[in-house]
Order: C-alpha cells, then structure tokens, then sequence
C-alpha cells in the first residue's frame, strides 16, 4: 500500500510538472496558448479521435488519485487499530516525533483541501459549471483564465492550494523515495533537495499566470469577431471541432 501510495503520487508529479509547464505557453499570447490546448487534444490522430488521448490521461489521472486515496485511508485505518487505545499519553518531548507528527498532519488536512481543490478546479476550467469573473466560452482557455483572475478572491484559491500542493509534495517527494528504498547513506542531502526544488518549483510555475494576469501584464482576450478567424485558421484541419469555425 505504501508502495502504491508513492508510485501514484509520483507520476501524478510528473502530470503536474507538465501542466505548470504548459501553463506558461499562455504567456505567448490568446491565439498560442488556445492551439496548444487543442494540439493536445489532437495528439495522435488518426490513430485515436479527437480528444483519446486527454480521455487516456483523464482516466489514468483518476485511478492515480484513487490509488492515493485508497492507499491513503487503508494506510491510516490500519494504524489507528494497531495503535488501538494507546493515544500517546506518554508525549516525547522529542523534536522528531513532534516533526513527523506535524508532517503527518498536514499530509493529511492538506490532501483533504487539494481534493476540494481538484473539484474546483474541474467545475471552473472543464466542465465550466462554475464561472466566476465573466462568461466562459468552451475552447477558449486564455478568455477563462483571464477573466478568472481578475478576482483576488479566485487568485487567493490557487495560492492557498498551490502552497498547500507544494508542502504536500516536499514531503511526499521525501516518504515516497524513502519507501522506494532511495534514502540510503549519503543520497540523503540530495532527496532532501530534490524534493524541495520540485515542491517549489512547481509552486512557481504555476503562479506566474494567475499573477501576470491578476496584475494586467498580459493582454486581455480578442472580441469573437478578431478571434475565430485567427484561431480556426491557427488549428488547420481541428477546425472542423467548432462550430464557430464554420461560420468564419
Ligand atoms: C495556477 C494553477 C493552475 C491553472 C491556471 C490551471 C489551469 C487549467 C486549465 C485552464 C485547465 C483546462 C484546460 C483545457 O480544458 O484546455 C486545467 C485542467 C486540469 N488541471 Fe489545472 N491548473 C492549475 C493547477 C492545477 C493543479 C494544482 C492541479 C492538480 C492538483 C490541476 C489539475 C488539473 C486537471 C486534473 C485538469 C483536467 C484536465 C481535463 O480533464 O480536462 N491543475 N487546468
């Protein structure tokens, strides 16, 4: 279980390094950053349809975070029973109990919080049920995000949860390489780094562009009339996904 734990939360890792990192094409401008979202979606056609390999990385995405959580709650179920009454009376003025305990804690109150987040997350940009900043539109992806971050109180969200992601992931990289057997002797110092550059750096990559849009360092989105001629004739034969293209 401690196994499966770490193996999901690493490559959940991965997909999240490369989401910060294809984040940052919106610094590229609407039309850039509106086409690779649908190249995404157009990988490896004609051998998938539209969209197979975003519906392959949905579900892999959603048995990574149910091997997560299941192992997460398994692990915590069993040791509650075997620690039974025993509720640590005898506290250990002991500074790594105290560390791993508040470790323990916030792995715990700060997986809680990212799953709300996700939820969030996918109800504001996927399936767009909730808009808050404006009127988001399917297929544009930089009008969305803009007018979403024109609010603090959004922007405030990604911060809090992004800072809970990178605590969460600084000493999940930590338990997940020391379970996979990596902390031995004197790589110590080096997982210790690695797990802090990733946490942060992920951290950092992912608020550039709610900040740059937040305090108006980018352009705000085309009216429809400028845009879709320019989008549809940007995505070449994907064109043929939306309607508006049509009737450019
Ligand atoms: C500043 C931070 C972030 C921004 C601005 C952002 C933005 C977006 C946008 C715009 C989409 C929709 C893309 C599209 O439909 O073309 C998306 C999808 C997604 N994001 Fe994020 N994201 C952020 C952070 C995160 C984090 C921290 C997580 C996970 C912990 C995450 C998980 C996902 C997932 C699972 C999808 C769904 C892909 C799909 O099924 O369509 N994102 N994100």
């Amino acid at each position: 279980m401690k196994r499966l734990m770490a193996w999901s939360g690493i490559i959940f890792i991965v997909y999240l390094l490369f989401h910060a990192y294809g984040n940052t094409h919106y610094l590229q401008g609407e039309i850039a950053y509106d086409h690779y979202a649908v190249w995404l979606r157009s990988l490896l056609e004609p051998l998938l349809p539209y969209e197979g390999v975003l519906w392959i990385l949905r579900i892999v995405l959603i048995a990574l975070i149910l091997a997560h959580v299941v192992s997460a709650l398994y692990l915590w179920w069993r040791n509650r029973k075997a620690r039974g009454n025993d509720k640590y009376e005898v506290k250990k003025a002991n500074a790594e109990y105290f560390a791993s305990r508040y470790a323990m804690r916030t792995m715990r109150w700060g997986g809680i919080a990212l799953a709300l987040f996700i939820i969030w997350h996918l109800l504001q940009f996927t399936t767009l049920s909730l808009t808050p900043g404006g009127e988001y539109i399917h297929g544009r992806a930089y009008s969305n995000m803009y007018y979403g971050f024109q609010l603090w109180w959004v922007y405030l969200i990604y911060a809090v949860a992004l800072a809970c992601l990178c605590l969460h992931v600084w000493h999940g990289v930590w338990s997940a390489l020391q379970t996979l057997g990596a902390t031995r002797g004197n790589t110590i110092p080096f997982i210790r780094l690695i797990a802090f550059i990733v946490a942060f750096g992920l951290f950092f990559l992912f608020m550039i562009v709610p900040t740059a849009i937040l305090f108006g360092w980018v352009d705000a989105p085309m009216a429809a009339a400028d845009y879709y001629p320019q989008f549809c004739d940007a995505i070449g034969s994907s064109a043929e996904q939306f309607a508006e293209c049509a009737a450019h």
